[in-house]
């Protein structure tokens, strides 16, 4: 059997063209795939500190996420984790949270891998604003370069609140911490928020720049490490059947849902300050957007993916605050009940105000203002308590010029649909005569499914990211002007709505969202209903 050449690209590495092995027909256990799914890329050794290490975060998904390198072979030889935050933990402490954080939340084997990695992980105690704590994190750095091969390589994570993010930066710059010298790394990763406005992004930039290069700043936003989100630059640029049609001459309108069963739980304090179209319009839907929208890149690296979307969100029209309220629908979800059980409505949430006018839940229609999207608008929808939790792309195509089928009453268009999560794949929708003797149309689907097509267990997005981060591949994660732009279309929405004399809508928790939404999208459209 004759060798096949595969090529595996990863979105964000080098193209890195390789020979697949023969494979052996006759056994059942070789898996065709097991070539082109293993990574080619190396991480250097490094360490990595992560700053708020007793939060959520660390536990239920940094922790876990690096066990799933461990078990894919994909953490570096030398590698150590540094748990720094102000609870006074012991290092037994600290890795018995993480143990517990890779059994209730880690893949498969991996709580196996903890049990042979746990010595790696120690806990930093400090305040954010000590200098000294830094001093001893510093020369506790260097002792871990020592004993556990780590090369002087440091990844710095800000798993904290924002408000601490200032103290750490100045901190890491003072002591020296961010500078790079004799070929060793000093990276940054930061969590979002990334600002709450394009005034605080900016000044956030200006303060992480001010201790760090672009290049050592990696802004984190989980949707970009989900495969299916990836794989929306593959479907696009590596076949040559869909980019034909990717533009307005075909594409009637593009919806973006990204729905959660779950309320705002126990974020409410949170929630009430930022809402949905912070917490998930501004980064997740708009980087998707790009995505779908973006031209066709020159390379996959970082900067030549990032340049063009960048533009993108540069064509996004700004809304006057006037043009607000008939672009966009903002609503809070009121009890209800989901499968015969009843959840709370969004003001009796803990820590939400009972007179709240924060958003649920929110849709918009954007326009991006250029050659190829002129006419066609993206309408972007998210919400709590939605009847599933559901992310997806539907590309909806333009009707036939003249309706021949079933006395021109065959009106379904031709929809491609990206299924990011859950049932992740992709499906065509399109129509079919029905077998028999009439001629009748109804619409059926080709549908590609990630879990049949790959048997092969998929990575959570953070373990993505945090290999990206160790390799110094910044492709994957938001570059400073696309989250200032980002801000910019955002916060002309919030100030359409301050402006507004209407107050949210209501809809009841597990139904899909007020129905003034329908009307968003004009005549002969409406929300799939996933
Ligand atoms: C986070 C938001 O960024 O994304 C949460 O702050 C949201 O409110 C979460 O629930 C959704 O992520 P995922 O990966 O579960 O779709």
């Amino acid at each position: 059997m004759a060798a096949t050449s595969v090529q595996v690209a990863a979105i964000g590495g080098n193209i890195t063209p390789r020979m697949a092995k023969t494979s052996d027909p006759s056994s059942s256990h070789s898996n065709p795939l097991g070539d082109e799914l293993r990574a080619t890329r190396a991480a250097k050794p490094c360490v990595l500190v992560i700053f708020g290490a007793t939060g959520d975060l660390t536990k239920r998904k940094l922790v876990p996420s690096l066990m799933g390198l461990a078990k894919d072979g994909l953490l570096p030889p030398g590698f150590a984790v540094v748990g720094f935050a102000r609870r006074a933990w012991s290092d037994e402490g600290f890795r018995t949270e993480c143990a517990d954080g890779v059994r209730q939340f880690g893949r498969s084997q991996t709580p196996e891998c903890f049990d042979a990695l746990g010595d790696a992980f120690t806990f930093h105690q400090s305040d954010f604003g000590d200098r000294a704590g830094y001093e001893s994190l510093k020369k506790k750095l260097e002792q871990i370069d020592r004993s556990r091969g780590t090369a002087g390589n440091r990844i710095f994570y800000l798993a904290t609140p924002p408000s601490s993010y200032s103290a750490i930066l100045q901190n890491l710059a003072a002591t020296g911490l961010s500078t790079e010298k004799d070929g060793k790394f000093a990276r940054v990763i930061v969590e979002k928020p990334f600002g709450r406005d394009i005034a605080t992004a900016v000044a956030l930039n200006d303060q992480v720049r001010a201790a760090f290069r672009e290049r050592q700043v990696f802004r984190i936003d989980h949707y970009l490490g989900k495969e299916t989100v990836q794989n929306i630059l593959a479907l696009r640029f590596a076949n040559g059947i869909f980019e034909p049609l990717w533009n307005e001459k075909f594409v009637d309108h593009v919806q973006i849902t990204v729905a959660e069963s779950i309320g705002v739980g126990s974020r409410g304090g949170y929630f009430e300050e930022s809402g949905i179209i912070r917490d998930m319009i501004q980064n997740h839907l708009m980087q998707v957007l790009t995505l779908v929208a973006m031209e066709p890149p020159t390379s996959l690296t970082a900067d030549a993916v990032r340049d063009e979307k960048v533009k993108v969100l540069k064509a996004i029209r700004s809304f006057r605050p006037e043009d607000v309220d008939s672009n966009t629908v903002r609503a809070q979800y009121t009890r209800g009940s989901f499968g015969g059980e009843e959840v709370k409505g969004y003001k009796n949430e803990e820590g939400v105000a009972a007179e709240s006018v924060t958003e649920t839940y929110a849709a918009v229609r954007l326009h991006v203002d250029n050659w190829r999207w002129a006419r066609t608008p993206f309408f972007l929808r998210s919400g709590k308590r939605l009847p599933r939790r559901v992310t997806e792309v539907a590309i909806t195509f333009k009707q036939p010029p003249l309706s021949l089928f079933d006395g021109g009453r065959w009106q379904t268009p031709n929809v491609l649909l990206l299924r990011i999560q859950p049932d992740e794949g992709v499906a065509l929708r399109f129509g079919a005569k029905v077998p028999g003797p009439d001629v009748h149309i109804r619409d059926v689907r080709m549908d590609f499914r990630y879990g049949t097509a790959f048997a092969s267990e998929s990575a959570d997005a953070y373990e993505r990211l945090l290999f990206d981060s160790m390799l110094g591949d910044g492709t994957l994660f938001a570059r400073a002007d696309e989250v200032e732009e980002a801000w910019r279309i955002v916060d002309s929405i919030v100030a359409g709505w301050k402006h507004s004399a209407r107050r949210p809508e209501e809809y009841v928790a597990g139904t899909w969202g007020p129905e003034r939404a329908d009307s968003l999208l004009g005549p002969g459209r409406t929300w799939r209903k996933p």
